[in-house]
């Protein structure tokens, strides 16, 4: 069946903050064919679902979430399912709920062509992985947030047994280094004070023989970019010259999210991590010596096929150890077509639900020994939202704590505040003086 052409459009994303990037991007994508984004509670004629597949239950999500976009009068919006479902799934999509569109991660600069196809032709899909670099064809950066996503790598050659990404995203792939500080300067243009450099394996990035840190030492240069991030990073990739930034470059925020999954070496073994947990601790050792107040943040699965009980205590002996400021905790999902899902020893629901309360109980308390710890100290705030109170601000420490308090700066200042108190997840503070407008 064929449907008018959109007019209106709205982007909703799921799953990591490259899918965040990526929803932008496609949402600049629609805004420069002339399409207008709907507003606040407006019923769009387009709904981009930009889904991810990582664990089961982000993917059943797309599935009633399509359901949900049914109208009152039995309409539906034009339906586009882009991101890591689609690329997974495919066509099987449109056999299983009423879509239009299925667009892949890599190919999502076509959206446009798709929609108007869709509008003629009904179903449009283009779940390519083409050579030629997608980023080239979107549009230039214009108005962003004050924290702004850059993709810089994406994929993954790594294969670690549970994981879709390899397969969702493809093989490892660098952006040039022109194009990534070209973007840097757009988006520093465009409003940004904070850039989060993006990719699978972030810190895997290359282009000839400059490696990442070489990247942030360069667009550490761009003078309203205040502050500097990047996530994810896998451990096998931590080299020394990334470490040293984390001493040298003031602008790189003392953050790193470096993931382990699991503190036992039979288990690591099995997920093809090809790192021990001893090898992991001495990559923070190293990390803590160039930069002492690091924030270190992880994620961690639970109940991975065949782990015991004990090989379970390691994990958290590990947690221990480390005390992370921030950590993301899942129970294991088999994946379709991931080596670990046809593994025999499938740990039973209860059992790692069970392992999963106790892991996030200790995280949890580590988190909020960590937040405690700022109590006390002057610390700059990135000036990101407003705050449920009148006259309150939202922001963020840099050690990635949300911190919330009163001041009459704008969004994308950076002021100095005074924490004065912790919670769990957040810290109230008392601004002192404006650092930087
Ligand atoms: N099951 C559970 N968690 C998973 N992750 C990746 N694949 C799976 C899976 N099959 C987790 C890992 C990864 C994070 C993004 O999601 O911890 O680092
Ligand atoms: Fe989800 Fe991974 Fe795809 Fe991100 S890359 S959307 S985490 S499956």
């Amino acid at each position: 069946m064929t449907k008018p052409d959109p007019k209106t459009f709205a982007v909703k994303s799921y799953g990591c903050q490259m899918n965040v990037y990526d929803g932008e991007r496609m949402a600049e994508l629609l805004a420069a064919e002339g399409l207008r984004a709907a507003g606040e509670g407006e019923a769009a004629d387009l709904v981009v679902l930009n889904t991810c597949h990582i664990r089961e239950k982000a993917t059943e999500k797309v599935y009633s979430e399509i359901g949900r976009l049914k109208r009152p009068d039995g309409s539906r919006p034009m339906v586009a399912v882009a991101g890591c479902v689609a690329q997974a799934e495919g066509a099987e999509i449109a056999r299983r709920a009423r879509v239009d569109v299925v667009v892949g991660p890599q190919a999502y600069h076509n959206l446009p062509a798709l929609v108007a196809k869709a509008a003629k032709d009904g179903l449009a899909l283009d779940t390519g992985m083409p050579a030629a670099s997608k980023f080239g064809a979107l549009p230039a950066r214009r108005r962003v947030a004050p924290s702004a996503f850059l993709t810089v790598q994406e994929g993954c050659d790594k294969f670690c047994t549970y994981c879709v990404v390899p397969y969702t995203r493809g093989a490892e792939v660098s952006r040039p280094w022109a194009a990534i500080v070209d973007e840097a300067k757009a988006l520093a243009d465009a409003g940004a004070r904070e850039i989060t450099l993006l990719g699978q394996n972030v810190n895997a990035w290359r282009d000839d023989k400059r490696g990442l840190h070489d990247l942030i030492e360069a667009i550490a240069l761009i003078p309203v970019i205040a502050r500097i991030r990047y996530t994810t990073s896998h451990p096998n990739d931590m080299t020394d010259g990334l470490i040293a930034a984390h001493r040298d470059v003031a602008k790189l925020m003392p953050y790193l999210h470096l993931p382990v999954q699991a503190g036992s070496d039979r288990v690591l073994k099995a997920m093809n991590r090809s790192h021990s947990a001893a090898s992991y601790l001495k990559i923070l050792d190293k990390v803590r010596a160039a930069r002492p107040d690091i924030a270190l943040s992880g994620d961690f699965i639970v109940g991975f096929p065949g782990e015991t009980g004990a090989e379970f205590e390691e994990t958290l002996k590990l947690v221990d150890e480390v005390r992370y400021a921030q950590a993301f905790s899942f129970k294991y999902s088999p994946r379709p077509g991931t080596p670990a899902a046809d593994m025999a020893d499938q740990v039973a629901p209860e059992l790692m639900d069970a392992r999963l309360q106790r892991l996030q109980a200790r995280l949890n308390a580590h988190q909020a020994e960590f937040n405690a710890a700022t109590v006390g100290r002057r610390t700059e705030v990135l000036v990101e939202r407003q705050g449920r109170k009148p006259g309150q601000m939202l922001g963020k420490s840099p050690w990635l704590q949300s911190v919330h308090f009163e001041t009459d700066a704008r969004i994308g200042d950076i002021v100095e505040v005074g924490i004065a108190a912790a919670g769990p997840n957040s810290l109230s503070g008392v601004e002192r003086v404006s650092v930087a407008a």
